[in-house]
């Protein structure tokens, strides 16, 4: 996501079908979030402004934090409100900034916790932020088949020294194979000291052209940067290639004779809504 106009223009539709799902089942729970909110990963700001804070109580304030100073800043200038401000924070760090820590009543994210490597200390982390009694709502990636390309990837000699780090991007519990997802979190949030309000898998679809599928990896790729430009363009093509020999493709009726495609993506949400004890 360096480019935040492309992730904003090609990389979001999935993101923000699967925010509107969760922010219309948990109306209930988010339009009684008073007071100050949290928003972590709140990327370029349009699902904070225009989906969350519309939900949220009239005199909520929501802080929308990311750990990407481009993210925070495109936020700050097309995603202001007077009841909305935007800082840079890194859910995973080692130590909390300490004017951080129980400021919020509320935390909420979406589609950014399984970009955390180490998990436990991003929800450590949202227990730590919350005050006594806080919730937090989070909804992220538990399983995406398209990351299994970037394995597959690894092992081409063309492409190797560039994405040696490929395993760090797979999302938490598919890098660990758990066989059941969703009692592994379960246990992990309450090992933390979390209550359990809810907790469950979402086994998820989202059907791409060619192109939009080209483009979606282009904006969300974080391996791009690290390739030299003369083989830019062979990289994105061989990496929508193996995505799209290991997927459902839908052939299309085509004007040109030419064979065409849809392909549809397997993907697995997690969604979890927890509180924070009283002391
Ligand atoms: C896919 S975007 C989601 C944006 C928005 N929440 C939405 O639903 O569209 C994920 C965001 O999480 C941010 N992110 C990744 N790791 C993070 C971390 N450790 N701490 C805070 N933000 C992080 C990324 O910079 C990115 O802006």
């Amino acid at each position: 996501m360096e480019k935040v106009e492309d992730y904003v223009t090609h990389g979001s539709n999935m993101q923000r079908r699967d925010a509107q799902d969760v922010v219309e089942e948990f109306t209930y729970e988010l339009s009684k979030m008073r007071g100050k909110c949290l928003d972590v990963g709140s990327g370029p700001g349009n699902i904070t402004k225009e989906m969350l804070l519309p939900i949220l109580p009239r005199d909520a304030e929501v802080v929308g934090a990311d750990i990407s100073q481009p993210m925070v800043n495109y936020a700050r200038q097309k995603y202001s409100d007077k009841r909305l401000s935007y800082i840079v924070l890194d859910i995973e760090a080692s130590e909390l900034p300490s004017d951080q820590v129980e400021q919020y009543d509320n935390v909420v994210s979406f589609y950014c916790l399984h970009w955390c490597n180490d998990m436990w200390r991003a929800f450590e982390n949202i227990y730590k932020v919350l005050r006594p009694n806080g919730k937090a709502l989070m909804m992220f990636l538990g399983y995406h088949c398209g990351f299994n390309a970037y394995l597959r990837i690894k092992q081409d000699p063309r492409y190797q020294s560039y994405v040696q780090d490929a395993g760090r991007y797979v999302p938490y519990f598919q890098r660990r194979m758990c066989k059941d997802v969703r009692a592994s979190l379960r246990k992990m949030l309450e090992d933390l000291g979390f209550e359990i309000l809810h907790c469950s898998k979402r086994e998820k679809s989202y059907q791409y052209s060619k192109q939009s599928l080209k483009n979606h990896v282009i904006a969300v790729n974080p391996f791009i940067k690290r390739i030299p430009d003369d083989m830019k363009g062979e990289f994105v093509d061989h990496l929508v290639s193996e995505i799209m020999s290991q997927n459902v493709l839908i052939p299309l009726k085509s004007k040109n004779s030419q064979e065409e495609y849809n392909i549809v993506l397997r993907y697995d949400l997690l969604i979890a809504y927890v509180q924070k004890p009283a002391v």
